[in-house]
């Protein structure tokens, strides 16, 4: 599929120029159909039903979650459905049994979702240690090595950071992990469906995945990869409908891994949705994707930063997807405003849910960021829209 079948697959797309797929990935029709297919053709619960449609949906369900665990190389039992990347995260944080003394390791460019969870633990008396990334949001894996010590129970990283498209070696940080016998967390959420993300490669005991980003499927999905081994240390925290086997008065034993996590009614229409995704997905191919993305972050880039009165953040050489900037002297959510209205641009402005980063790079005092981000579906026509009005936007008003 070329991205003009696929812009064609997203009826938004004919009305307005998007840049915005690190917020969310617009979802096309195959996808939306197998939800569709769903609520139309067998609309019931998974593992509950010994009725035909029940069964029909629990297979559903189970195929998603093969779909989802070939898209990564994992096993079945090893991915955890959730609502999105966010609950991903807090599951592990909430999850393992940190005692006083324990230490985190964790950059100080990540998006809140993967810092909030980790400084909660100060309170069980962890200490979490952030590592400054450079100046372009880069971080040197030797820098976060000087932070790792016998204290340390986990450490963790973006792949690539939503407010700078930053790619972080995640590779070489798997390797000092393994290396200190720590474990290690992946946040996927700007990858996963841009480039191959093969959990055995990353040596990360665990990733957690946006469904709705890169991949393109539905909002509200969402997964966790956890390990086998190390997700027996996980305390399940969403304890309820389909998490035990047996339960009395004094207590109960829990299902295995995965169902002991994935309490309540899932997100059923979301997940098929989801698989339907990844089919969608890997009709494309993540190789294609991954150059169309490579261009058109370099023409996005080049073509801001060759801008007056604007300045870009961020190492051209390695970003992915997202270019953060600004015009000087104007608050970027004026400059997202005028976008909209004169040049029918969706993108998005602020702190992009990453204060510390926007405190690193310098922009928080100027109210963070105009960020565009881009998939697939954009072609140079949209990059081009971008770079002209930015232009007439600086020039008129920039300083
Ligand atoms: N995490 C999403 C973003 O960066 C919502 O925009």
């Amino acid at each position: 599929m070329e991205s003009a079948d696929v812009r064609a697959d997203i009826p938004i797309l004919e009305e307005v120029i998007y840049l915005d797929a690190a917020s969310t990935g617009p979802t096309p029709r195959p996808v939306v159909e197998a939800m569709c297919d769903y609520f139309y053709n067998y609309n019931t619960n998974t593992g509950r039903g010994a009725y035909s449609l029940a069964i029909k949906t629990t297979q559903k369900m189970q195929e998603a979650r093969q779909k989802v665990a070939n898209f990564v190389n994992a096993s079945p039992e090893e991915i955890i459905f959730t609502k999105n990347t966010t609950e991903a995260i807090n599951i592990v944080a909430s999850g393992l049994s940190f005692q006083k003394g324990d230490s985190v390791v964790v950059p100080n460019i990540e998006h809140h979702s993967n810092f909030l969870p980790w400084l909660n633990l100060k309170n069980k008396g962890v200490n979490v240690k952030v590592v400054k990334a450079d100046a372009n949001g880069i971080l040197d894996p030797g820098v976060l090595e000087d932070a790792v010590d016998e204290t340390t129970k986990l450490i963790t990283i973006t792949h690539i950071s939503n407010a700078l498209g930053s790619v972080q070696d995640i590779y070489e940080i798997g390797k000092i992990a393994e290396d200190h016998n720590s474990m290690y967390l992946i946040d996927a959420a700007q990858s996963i469906g841009h480039m191959e993300i093969d959990v055995q490669k990353t040596k990360a005991h665990f990733i957690a995945f946006p469904g709705h980003k890169g991949t393109l499927g539905p909002v509200g999905t969402g997964f966790l990869y956890a390990n086998l081994e190390e997700a027996q240390q996980l305390e399940p925290v969403n304890l309820g409908g389909g998490t035990v086997v047996d339960v009395s008065e004094e207590g109960y034993e829990l299902e295995d891994i995965p169902a002991r996590f994935e309490g309540g009614t899932a997100n059923i229409a979301g997940f098929i949705g989801l698989g339907a995704s990844i089919d969608y997905i890997n009709r494309i191919g993540l190789d294609k994707i991954e150059k169309h993305g490579v261009k058109l972050t370099s023409e996005l880039y080049q073509g801001l930063s060759s801008l007056e009165n604007v300045t870009c953040y961020g190492d051209p050489q390695n970003i992915y997807g997202i270019v953060s900037f600004n015009i000087n002297n104007m608050h970027p959510h004026d400059v997202a405003k005028i976008l909209d209205e004169v040049g029918n641009i969706g993108v998005r402005s602020g702190h992009h849910c990453a204060i510390p980063a926007l405190k690193h790079i310098g922009a928080y005092q100027q109210g963070g960021t105009v960020r565009a981000s881009l998939h697939y579906y954009n072609n140079l026509e949209d990059i081009q829209a971008l770079v002209q009005t930015v232009q007439e936007i600086a020039t008129t008003f920039g300083a």
